[in-house]
Formats: structure tokens, sequence, C-alpha cells
């Protein structure tokens, strides 16, 4: 088993990373289990695949369960569910030194954190990430979140978990398109600063696609202790540490936001493509090498991930995809922060980019893409 250990004093935490560990959960969770029993909150594709053997190594370790079973999707991520979740943690009488055990994606794992952040005033949560995405990105470093009207994650806190539960044998059920888009979150850590993992990434992203149980393995560990060493230096994003993980995603929430935060580009393919754009933008201001832009748009090609606007299905033209950045959440007082790179492994952040240059790299970025 790999342990990465997330310090932050006194909210540090440990990752556990392990294929088969969903089985083995039950000795593990046991200790966190209070009057014999823990709250387990997932949705219902993660119920039908994966919840089963989570029920069944509980059971095994004496461990009673008391499941809530959420609809899937990005909508979950809501006030209506947030206050149906609440109602049903109080229904079973949560009390604020329990454990609730988020079971899912980044929107289960979202949504119970924040849940636990404001449950009588706090109670602890555990994750248990069942999408790539989730097991190197979101269920570490205590973000939590819903949507509003105006926007994705715009209420939310930072809240750390107790513990983060990682079993890369969970992917065997996700969908690959899923997969693919989770990827695009562990080959961000080797852009960002690790140049020999962007190597390793090249070299092994189609064994890992395939549900090579080694390479995921070592992709998710590589992915987390990056993250930990971020977070830890960085908790709640003020010294522009953390802001780096943001690459990539300032490109793709325009991206997502054109195609209207649908099935049409899934997160992690808008940031594989806002990264691919991210890079070519770089080398167009002569900050990176062409040769780094272009070695990443072939790796995101290869994979089968977007990495420009015809492959994100966007329609948009520059000024309308600019348009939709100054909706960004990260917007300071008029600028937008950019993540910009030197070369791959070299992520830097400006706050000196111009957006009507960027519109204009978009549209001829399309028509030389
Ligand atoms: P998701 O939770 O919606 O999961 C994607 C789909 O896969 C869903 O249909 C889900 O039911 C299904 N699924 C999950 N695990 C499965 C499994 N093992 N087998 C079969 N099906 C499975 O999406 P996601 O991509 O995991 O997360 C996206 C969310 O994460 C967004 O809301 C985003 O804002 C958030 N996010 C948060 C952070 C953070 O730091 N907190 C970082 C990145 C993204
Ligand atoms: N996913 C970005 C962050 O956790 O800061």
């Amino acid at each position: 088993m790999a342990l990465v250990r997330v310090a932050l004093g006194a909210r540090s935490y440990d990752i556990l990373i392990e294929q088969g560990a969903l089985d083995r959960a039950g000795e593990t969770l046991a200790p966190y289990a209070r009057k014999g029993r823990l709250v387990v909150v997932t949705d219902a594709n993660v119920a039908a695949m994966q919840l089963p053997r989570l029920h069944a190594s509980l059971r095994a370790a004496d461990v009673a369960i008391a499941p809530i079973i959420l609809p899937p999707g990005e909508q979950t991520k809501s006030w209506r569910h947030l206050e149906q979740l609440l109602d049903a943690l109080l229904a079973l009488e949560v009390e604020r030194g329990d454990h609730i055990v988020a079971l899912g994606g980044g929107v289960i794992g979202d949504l119970v954190g924040f849940a636990a952040s404001i449950l009588k005033r706090g109670c602890h949560f555990i994750q248990v990430p069942t999408t790539l995405l989730a097991q190197v990105d979101s269920s570490v470093g205590g973000k939590t979140a819903i949507n509003a009207k105006a926007g994705k994650n715009l209420i939310g806190s930072f809240y750390q978990p107790a513990l983060v539960l990682i079993d890369p044998s969970t992917l065997d059920s996700l969908p690959l398109r899923e997969t693919r888009a989770g990827y695009a979150e562990v080959v961000k850590y080797g852009l960002i600063d690790d140049p020999a993992f962007f190597a390793w990434c090249d070299a092994n992203a189609a064994a890992l696609l395939a549900g090579d149980p080694e390479a995921r393995t070592y992709a998710i560990t590589r992915s987390v202790q990056a993250k930990a060493a971020i977070v830890a230096d960085d908790e709640r994003e003020t010294s522009g540490r953390r802001a780096l993980l943001n690459l990539g995603h300032t490109f793709g929430h325009a991206l997502e936001a054109d195609t209207g935060f649908s099935d049409t580009l899934l997160h992690g393919e808008g940031v594989a493509a806002g990264m691919a754009l991210a890079f070519r933008y770089s080398a167009r201001l002569g900050l990176c090498p062409q040769a780094d832009a272009d070695r990443l748009t072939d790796h995101l090609w290869a994979v089968g991930l977007p990495h420009d606007l015809a492959t994100a299905h966007v329609r948009a033209n520059g000024a309308e995809l600019v348009g939709h950045m100054l909706h960004d959440k990260k917007m300071d007082a008029g600028t937008l922060p950019f993540l910009l790179a030197r070369g791959i492994g070299q992520t830097f952040l400006s706050k000196d980019v111009v957006l009507d240059d960027v519109a204009a790299f978009l549209d001829a970025d399309r028509t030389t893409g």
C-alpha cells in the first residue's frame, strides 16, 4: 500500500492507495465507525457498481452501512440535493464526531465535503474516490462546493477530509471516456513542474488507459504526492502555488461554457484542450519552445483527448470565448491571472495577459489547427 501524507498541522491526513483497497475497507474504516455504523453517500451508478464491495468488506468487519444514494451527474451539486442530503444525515442522527463516507466521483466528493463542513457546524468525512479525476485531484485538498445559477463551484468551503482511501480497481467499471477525461488531470502534474513524469505519461498512457493496475497505481500515487505537496504549501490558494493546479482551466472553462457544461465536453476534456491552448499561446508569445507545445498536442491527440477548438466541439469565436473567461471566478480586480508555460514542467502564473490578444490567438489557432 502506498501512503501519502497531506501535512496540514492539526488538519493533516493520509491518502492510502492500494489495488483492491475497497475489499479491505472494512479493516481500514472500522476505527471510524461509531455505534457500529458508517453513513455512506454515493450516486446511483456507483451504488450499482462499487457499493456492494464496500458493503461486503464492512459487513465482514461488523460495521453496518447506512447508505444514502443520490442521482448521478453534475446537477446533484445543487442546493436541492444538498438540502436532501443534509435532511437525510440529520434523520440518521449523524453527530459532530461521526465520519461520513463519500463513495464516488468529484460530484459526490464535493457535495459530501460541503455538507460535512456545515452539518452541526462541521462533522468529519472520508473520501473514497471512484473516478480517475477524483482519485488524482478532487478528493485531495479540501475544496468542496455546489454549483449556483451564476456558475460552477461558486458556493463552498475549504474543508479537509479525515482520510482518502483510493482503490484503482474501482476504475474497472468507469466508462473509458471518463477515465480519459481524468487522465488530463494526471498529465497536468507533469506539465506543471515534473518533466520526468510527463515523459512517463507519454510512455505509459496507453497501459494506464487500458487498465494496467501498476500503471494506474503509479500515476495516482505520483499525482497525489504532487497535489499533497502543493496543498500543504498553499492550502487556501493565497500564495499562487495552488493556482498552478488550474493549468488549462481558464481556457477549459471557456470551452465548457460554450458547450453548455454538458456531455459534449467533460470537465477533464476541457482541461486537456485548455492545456494545449495554454502551451500553444505560450509558444506564440515566445515564452515556450514550439516543440514542447507540439509534443503536448501530439500526446493528447494520441490518447484521444481534445486538443483544440474543433476537437473540443467549440463553435464560438475568440471574442466570445474571452467573454466567457470574464465570468471566471479567478477574475481579480479586472485582471484574469493565466497559467502559461516556459516549457514542459515549467508552468507559471502570469497577470500580464491581454485578453484581446488571447481572442486573436484563439481565432488564429482555429485556422491553423
Ligand atoms: P462524476 O462524479 O460526475 O463522475 C462521472 C460519472 O462516472 C458519473 O456518472 C458517476 O456516476 C460515474 N462513476 C463514478 N465512479 C464510477 C465507477 N467506479 N464506475 C462506474 N461509474 C462511475 O465526475 P468526476 O469527473 O469524478 O468529477 C467532476 C466534479 O469534480 C465536478 O463537479 C468538478 O467541479 C469537481 N472537481 C472538484 C475538484 C476539487 O478540488 N474539489 C477538482 C476537480 C474537479
Ligand atoms: N483542482 C484544483 C485545486 O484543488 O486547487
